[in-house]
């Protein structure tokens, strides 16, 4: 018998294309940073349309996840571990990602670690490079800071626009909102989410 953690947790292959993991070709959706794994286990059970793969950099956390997947509910997802950064474009084919999602970024508050955080120049760079055209690109965070971090960061990129009019928003913007571990761990202690869409251009 098949154990969850083989189907599920996949390992980059040099040369080869996460896109080609799956059985059955559909649309690829990403998401960066895990966590617990609320959205990878519910998100991808009303969009069976689609393939999803969950990056997530921590093996508690891949096992968090793990917990919450069943090979009957969720069989088009699937775990990569792995410290996301600009090398992302190695790992999808080029004009491959139909959206990505990234919900509450480690915001690295200090001054000093804020080269650490995951959405600068060359990952957005890198991101474009494997992203399909009109492709979006959905973050949260409770961190209002780094809310505005990221907003001039994609808007200071030639390949993005904010599809918000107000690229910050307080309500949730996807067709379906799952509240995270972390999102809700934040609002016990006040700090709310904004959340952001860009697409690519
Ligand atoms: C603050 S938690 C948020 C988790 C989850 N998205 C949520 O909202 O509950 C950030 C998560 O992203 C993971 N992470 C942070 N930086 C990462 C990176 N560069 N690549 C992959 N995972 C990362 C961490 O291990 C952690 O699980």
């Amino acid at each position: 018998m098949i154990e969850d953690r083989d189907y599920f947790v996949v390992d980059p292959i040099e040369g080869c294309y996460l896109n080609d993991i799956f059985d059955e070709a559909k649309p690829i959706y990403v998401e960066i940073g895990s966590g617990k794994g609320e959205f990878i286990s519910r998100y991808p059970q009303s969009h069976t349309n689609w393939n999803f793969i969950g990056m997530e950099m921590s093996e508690k956390r891949i096992r968090n996840c793990l917990k919450k997947l069943s090979v009957e509910q969720n069989p088009n997802v699937r775990l990569v571990r792995k410290f996301v950064d600009a090398s992302i474009k190695n790992l999808f084919r080029p004009q491959s990602v139909s959206g990505v999602y990234i919900q509450h970024p480690d915001p690295w508050p200090k001054r000093r670690h804020h080269r650490r955080r995951l959405i600068q120049q060359d990952f957005l760079n890198s991101l474009a490079e494997i992203m399909l055209s009109d492709a979006t690109v959905q973050i949260s965070t409770d961190h209002a800071e780094y809310a505005a971090w990221i907003v001039e960061e994609f808007l200071n990129n030639p390949h993005y626009l904010s599809i918000q009019d107000d690229p910050i928003q307080m309500q949730p913007n996807l067709d379906e909102h799952i509240s995270t571990w972390f999102e809700l761990e934040q609002k016990k202690s006040g700090h709310m989410p904004h959340f952001m869409l860009f697409k690519r251009i």
